[in-house]
């Protein structure tokens, strides 16, 4: 959580950032992993996986939501801000960060997405760099009343061609985009936290 909004000191914002891919050689996680890099100090992002998330079944959350879920759950919650990196599939999004959503999405009310802030970006092969699978990702972050920042887009076409053998982003301009992403990323979450600091007095 925020440690200080109303001092001169710079708060830390922390937040939880995953990708929608399984895959070892991930793009998408090497975007996160670039993002984690590149952010200033105020900036602290925990990398989760989504490998152990079960597919959503009612009767498994009536039964009781997996520990795997039950610890997204609680991470997101306790977390200043999402930060999801997505590839797309078929002008989608992965039905792995759909299911990751929608668990995340439960109880209807009281979940740990509603209100949150987030930030989306994503890598792809194709030269639309995941346009399609991010209009996507904030559709159905709006039905989870999950506020998305809006600009700069980071959509990374072409990702072999921006990515090294060992998953870093040697495209300078690329970068570029990123670190005012994440500044801007911060400048949305201040903003909330001091509105929500307003509300709440
Ligand atoms: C893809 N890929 C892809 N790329 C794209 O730009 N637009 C698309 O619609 C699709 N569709 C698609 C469907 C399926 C089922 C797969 C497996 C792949 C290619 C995709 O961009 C590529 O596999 C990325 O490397 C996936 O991201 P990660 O796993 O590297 O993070």
């Amino acid at each position: 959580m925020v440690n200080s909004a109303t001092t001169a000191v710079a708060p830390v914002f922390n937040v939880v950032g995953f990708a929608g891919s399984l895959r070892s050689g991930s793009y998408n996680r090497a975007l996160l992993r670039t993002a984690k890099d590149l952010a200033p100090p105020s900036l602290q992002i925990m990398i989760c996986e989504l490998d152990g998330i079960p597919l959503y079944n009612d009767d498994i959350e009536t039964a009781g939501a997996p520990p795997s879920v039950v610890r997204l759950r609680e991470a997101v919650r306790e977390s200043d801000a999402l930060l999801i990196a997505t590839p797309e599939y078929n002008h989608g999004i992965p039905g792995v960060l759909k299911n990751t959503i929608d668990w995340l999405s439960r109880p209807p009310r009281n979940n740990a997405l509603n209100g949150k802030i987030a930030a989306v970006m994503g890598a792809s092969l194709g030269m639309t760099g995941t346009a399609r699978g991010q209009a996507q990702l904030r559709q159905a972050l709006g039905a989870t009343n999950t506020y998305a920042l809006l600009q700069p887009e980071v959509l990374v076409a072409h990702a072999h061609e921006k990515f090294d053998a060992d998953g870093r982003l040697t495209h300078q301009a690329t970068r570029e985009v990123l670190a005012t992403f994440l500044q801007r990323f911060i400048d949305l979450i201040t903003l909330h936290v001091r509105a929500e600091a307003r509300i709440t007095a």
